[in-house]
């Protein structure tokens, strides 16, 4: 029996996890891959923090440097995040010709073009399960498990974080920042929550897997991005009054043209599975040529779930080892020098149907006017509801949603409202999906 040496940068959320399991769950994944998993050396940034797990047989430092030039590590795990010192060591560990398994979604998002290509000359691994929906095995799903398929689409909640807020708003008298300090103390945040919150992070995820879906480059930039911070709780019960759940989802689609990749909150129909995927949970669907729609669901956050897929690909990672180089999984799925290049579509381009909510002043002919502006540019409004304002009482709260239509044209409806006297800025709108 070999033993492989993990070095490890970080122990927070995710870096304890993954200690926890090798210490817990050893002589099972021994009886899985034949081999002995020991973690040799992790950096921290602060020695002195007491830690809730037995690292008194491992060797501690808080120089980071010290674990990717450790001559006895075979592969330095990172979890520590950021972009910066987070690539500059794993650059290093690459050179070192050590593999890598991270769950860093926003270096693997904005710098995993980079780093595949340069672990590729060097002959070594990148593993990165963890950094797409935690526990959710979705990377080897879809870059393995559906290989047979040309993927036409893919769906999903993909941050758990903002899954969890947008369901705990639904009790009354939810409060978003009581609710989002609940999710940080359950560790289900970034560092910086508005990565979270304001939807950077679940971009990095669908940046991933939309690259390993279709064969594309990671095109982080290209991501139309829109959080959660503007949906209200009267948004969740109107949709809810409509038929509807807002879920925030990212979706990657193929387009006539290239491709369309954007993450924002989103009215999904109540009998639509992921619909009623709830709290930190995510789901990620996809949809593939032979196979047509397929769906995987599972906890998205937390040490466990997210230290669950790290071990996983440090077991990959060992496995691979008896492999001709040539013939492991590459890093995104499809050979380096296969990945096209069809453009990425503007919003504007795309097409769904949108729900508004608006104040209206509360007197006849209103309604004929806003219905006017919709006639004019061809758009249906296929469900409208109206009650008094307890905001602004001398209006009504109206709320509609429109038939599919393409966004470019829905945005000049937009204007036009916008501009109205009898309505004024203060307009939401949230696209609504259809999942088939
Ligand atoms: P965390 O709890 O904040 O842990 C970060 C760890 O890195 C800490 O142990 C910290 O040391 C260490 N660290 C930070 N900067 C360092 C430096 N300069 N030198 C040495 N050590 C340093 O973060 P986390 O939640 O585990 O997340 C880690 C990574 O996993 C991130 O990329 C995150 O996006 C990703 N991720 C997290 C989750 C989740 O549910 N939390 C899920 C999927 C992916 P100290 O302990 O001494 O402060
Ligand atoms: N902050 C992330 C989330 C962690 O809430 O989904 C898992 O990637």
């Amino acid at each position: 029996m070999k033993t492989f040496k993990i070095g490890l940068l970080g122990l927070g959320t995710v870096g304890g996890g993954t200690v926890n399991i090798l210490q817990e769950t050893l002589s099972e994944i021994q009886r899985r891959i034949g081999h002995n998993i020991e973690v040799s050396i992790i950096a921290v940034r602060d020695l002195n923090r007491s830690r809730p797990i037995d690292t008194s047989s491992i060797q501690m430092t808080d120089n980071p440097h010290d674990v990717v030039n450790h001559p006895e590590v075979d592969i330095v795990v990172e979890l520590m995040g950021g972009t910066g010192l987070a690539k500059e060591l794993l650059i290093n560990a690459i050179q070192n010709k050590k593999h890598v398994v991270t769950a860093n979604k926003a270096l693997i998002a904005e710098f995993g073009n980079e780093l595949f290509s340069f672990a590729n000359e060097n002959n070594v691994m990148v593993n990165y399960e963890a950094a797409v929906a935690g526990g959710i095995p979705i990377i080897k799903a879809v870059r393995e498990g559906l290989a047979a398929n040309k993927i036409e689409w893919l769906a999903g909640i993909i941050n758990g974080t903002g899954n969890y807020i947008l369901t705990e708003m639904k009790k009354p008298g939810a409060d978003f920042a009581e609710v989002l300090k609940v999710a940080q103390e359950l560790g289900y945040a970034e560092a910086d929550p508005t990565f979270d919150v304001e939807g950077i992070d679940a971009a990095h995820k669908l940046t991933i897997l939309a690259s390993i879906g279709f064969g594309i480059e990671l095109q982080f930039n290209k991501v139309y991005t829109e959080g959660i911070s503007k949906i209200t709780a009267e948004d969740i019960h109107f949709a809810e009054q409509l038929g509807y759940q807002i879920k925030h989802l990212g979706l990657a689609t193929r387009t006539e043209n290239g491709y369309s990749l954007r993450v924002h909150p989103t009215l999904v129909a109540n009998e639509v599975l992921i619909a009623n995927v709830n709290g930190v949970m995510n789901a990620v669907m996809a949809k593939g040529d032979h196979v047509g729609p397929t769906m995987y669901y599972g906890p998205g956050a937390g040490a466990g779930p997210t230290a669950s897929a790290v071990v996983a690909d440090i077991i990959d990672v060992i496995r691979a080892q008896s492999q001709n180089v040539e013939d492991r999984v590459p890093g995104l799925g499809f050979k380096a020098d296969q990945l096209e290049s069809a453009p990425v579509e503007p919003i504007e381009n795309s097409v769904s149907s949108f729900y508004i909510r608006c104040f209206a002043q509360d007197h006849s002919g209103v309604l004929a006017k806003i219905t006017a502006v919709f006639a004019e540019l061809e758009i249906n409004i296929e469900q409208l509801y109206q009650e008094p304002s307890q905001e602004k009482p001398e209006d009504a709260t109206l709320v509609m949603v429109t038939n599919a239509v393409k966004e470019s044209r829905f945005n000049q409806a937009l204007a036009e409202l916008q501009a109205m006297p009898e309505i004024g800025n203060d307009i939401q709108r949230i696209r609504v999906a259809e999942l088939d």
